[in-house]
């Protein structure tokens, strides 16, 4: 389980520090990979300057075919076009999955978000069923908002 409080601060002191969002957005997904053995994929994907596509970031885990996502497609499409976290049990009932690996069983969605502004997402795989719980979503919805907060800096 990732300890949300502890890698929340980590990011406030990067960004006291002067750090960049690029800088944290490396960090919180690295932290998050190897927070828990069931994460077996973990990236962020930025919403590109149209909001027409999400464009992957950085990530830990295999390469993907997936470096670009329209809204509206996948998992990751779905939760901008939604404007809402995903929890996705078996991804295989998915209609449009966008399969990254044959062993992803399930997999979660957490927006990177300023109210009704999107800026991307956090996107996890596991290779288990049914991996994501309530408690993942609330740690890593936490660690998204202080991602947000330093994006929203940096575009005012
Ligand atoms: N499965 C995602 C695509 C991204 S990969 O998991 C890295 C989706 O359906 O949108």
């Amino acid at each position: 389980m990732i300890n949300a409080t502890e890698v929340v601060k980590e990011l406030q002191e990067m960004r006291d520090n002067g750090y960049l969002s690029d800088a944290l957005l490396r960090q919180a997904v690295k932290r998050i990979a190897a927070s828990d053995e069931r994460f077996d994929w973990v990236g962020v994907y930025l919403l590109n300057k149209e909001g027409d596509e999400l464009w992957l970031h950085n990530y830990v885990g295999d390469p993907t075919e997936h470096a670009k996502i329209a809204v509206g497609q996948g998992v990751c499409g779905v939760a901008v076009q939604e404007k809402q976290n995903q929890n996705v049990p078996d991804v295989t009932e998915r209609e449009n999955y966008l399969a990254c690996s044959p062993h992803v069983q399930s997999e979660m969605v957490v927006l990177i978000r300023a109210g009704d502004e999107i800026f991307g997402q956090i996107d996890l795989d596991s290779e288990e069923p049914a991996a994501f719980t309530d408690d993942d979503e609330d740690a890593l919805q936490a660690v998204s908002d202080k991602l947000a907060e330093q994006i929203a800096a940096e575009r005012r």
